[in-house]
C-alpha cells in the first residue's frame, strides 16, 4: 500500500528590491529589528524615523563574524518567544551580511518560518548578501555550514547608510561588484573601469547593476543546482586564503579579490582568458586598494584545503573560471598539475 503526497505545486517567492532612499514603512503586526550595537549607534535613529508597527522591538546581538553563531541565534529566538511573536510577525535585518544571514536563518526556523525584510547597511550586503535568500550561521566546522534558503519579503537598499562605512569594508563590497561584472556582464565591467564608485550617483548605478545581475542568476537557479555557483568566482581560492590566515588578515571581500586574481591566472593557463584581460581586472581591484597578491607557503597544503570548500566533494574540487570578461565556466575537471603550476606562481615574495 502506498500513500502519495503531491507536492509539486510551485511557490511564488518573488520579491522587490528597492534601491533608493528608504521609504516610510508601516506594518500592522509585531516587528523586531535585528541589529548590532555599531549599526544601531550609527543608524537606528534614522531607521526608527521611517518605521511604524503594531508593536516594535529592537534586538541587538554582538558585532562580528565570530558572533554569527548558535548563541546569537538563541538570543534572538529567546527574545521572540518572550515577546510572543507569532507566524504573522516580521523580522527586519538591519546591518551587514552577518546580521542579514542570521536574521534570515532565524526567520526560516522560528515557528517553522516567518517573514523577514532585509535592510542592508554595508556595500557587500547591499550588492550580494541581502539578495537571493541564502541564510545561515557558522559553527566549529566552518562558515555558513548551517542554514536554509529562505527568501526575504523585500529588500530596501539605501546607499545613505554607506556614508559611515570604513574604507576597507567599502573595498570588500567593491570586490563582490567586480565579481558580478566579470562573471556575467562585460558592459558592466567596462562601466566600472571608467567609473569612480566614490561618486554617489555612480555607486547607486553600480549597486543597481550588481543586484540586477545577481537577481537574474537567482531567478534561474535559486538553490544553486548549477549557474548560481558562478557567484563563487574568486571564493574557492579566497576561502583557502581566509582559512590559512585564520580569518584574521583579510576581510572576506579582500580574500575574494586575491582569489579572483588566482582564478584569472588559472583561466589564462587554460587559454580561457587573455593576459591583458586578467590585468584589467587586477587594475580595477587595485583602484579600490584591494589586495591582489598573496604568498603561498606550501602549494600542496593550499591545494588540499580546497577540499574543505562546500562545493568540493571527497575527490573533486569545483572551480569557477572566467571565460574572458562577462562569461564563466563552472568545472570540477581541472588537472591537479595545472592548478599546482598556477599556485607555484604565487609562492614568490
Ligand atoms: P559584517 O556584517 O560583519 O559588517 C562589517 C562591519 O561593518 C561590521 O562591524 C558591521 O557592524 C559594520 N557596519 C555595518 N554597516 C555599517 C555602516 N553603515 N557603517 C559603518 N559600519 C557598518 O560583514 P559584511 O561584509 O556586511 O558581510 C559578511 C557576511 O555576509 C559574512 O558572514 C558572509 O558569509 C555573508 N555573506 C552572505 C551572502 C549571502 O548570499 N547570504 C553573500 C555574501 C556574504
Ligand atoms: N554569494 C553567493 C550567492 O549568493 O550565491
Amino acid at each position: 500500500m502506498q500513500v502519495h503526497i503531491p507536492l509539486k505545486k510551485s511557490v511564488d517567492n518573488s520579491y522587490d528590491i528597492t534601491i533608493d532612499t528608504l521609504p516610510s514603512l508601516h506594518f500592522d503586526t509585531k516587528v523586531a529589528i535585528i541589529t548590532n550595537p555599531k549599526v544601531a549607534g550609527l543608524h537606528l535613529g534614522y531607521l526608527l524615523s521611517k518605521i511604524t508597527a503594531k508593536e516594535l522591538y529592537i534586538i541587538t546581538v554582538p558585532d562580528g563574524e565570530e558572533y554569527k553563531n548558535q548563541q546569537s541565534v538563541d538570543l534572538i529566538l529567546e527574545s521572540l518567544f518572550n515577546h510572543r511573536f507569532n507566524r504573522k510577525s516580521l523580522l527586519i535585518a538591519f546591518g551587514g551580511g552577518v546580521i542579514g544571514d542570521m536574521t534570515g536563518y532565524v526567520s526560516s526556523i522560528y515557528q517553522r518560518g516567518i517573514d523577514f525584510i532585509q535592510i542592508p547597511t554595508t556595500l557587500l550586503s547591499q550588492v550580494d548578501a541581502s539578495v537571493g535568500g541564502k541564510t545561515g550561521m557558522n559553527n566549529k566546522y566552518g562558515k555558513n555550514l548551517i542554514g536554509a534558503f529562505h527568501q526575504p519579503q523585500a529588500v530596501y537598499i539605501d546607499p545613505h547608510f554607506l556614508s559611515t562605512l570604513p574604507a576597507r569594508e567599502f573595498g570588500a563590497g567593491v570586490a563582490e561588484i567586480v565579481k558580478m561584472a566579470v562573471t556575467f556582464n562585460k558592459e558592466f565591467f567596462e562601466f566600472l573601469e571608467n567609473a569612480d564608485l566614490h561618486d554617489k550617483k555612480v555607486l547607486q548605478e553600480a549597486i543597481k547593476q550588481a543586484v540586477q545581475t545577481k537577481a537574474d542568476v537567482v531567478a534561474k537557479d535559486e538553490k544553486e543546482h548549477g549557474l548560481r555557483a558562478a557567484l563563487n568566482y574568486g571564493h574557492t581560492f579566497g576561502h583557502v586564503i581566509e582559512n590559512e590566515t585564520q580569518y584574521k588578515t583579510y576581510l572576506h571581500g579582500e580574500a575574494v579579490a586575491i582569489g579572483m586574481v588566482m582564478a584569472n591566472a588559472t583561466a589564462v593557463a587554460m587559454g580561457l582568458m587573455q593576459e591583458a584581460e586578467a590585468l584589467r581586472i587586477k587594475t580595477l581591484l587595485e583602484k579600490y586598494d584591494l589586495p591582489t597578491t598573496y604568498v603561498i607557503e606550501n602549494t600542496q597544503s593550499f591545494y588540499q584545503t580546497f577540499f574543505l570548500d562546500k562545493k568540493s566533494s571527497d575527490t573533486t574540487i569545483t572551480f569557477i573560471i572566467p571565460k574572458g570578461l562577462g562569461d564563466v565556466e563552472i568545472t570540477d575537471n581541472i588537472d591537479e598539475t595545472l592548478i599546482l603550476k598556477v599556485l607555484e606562481r604565487f609562492t614568490k615574495r
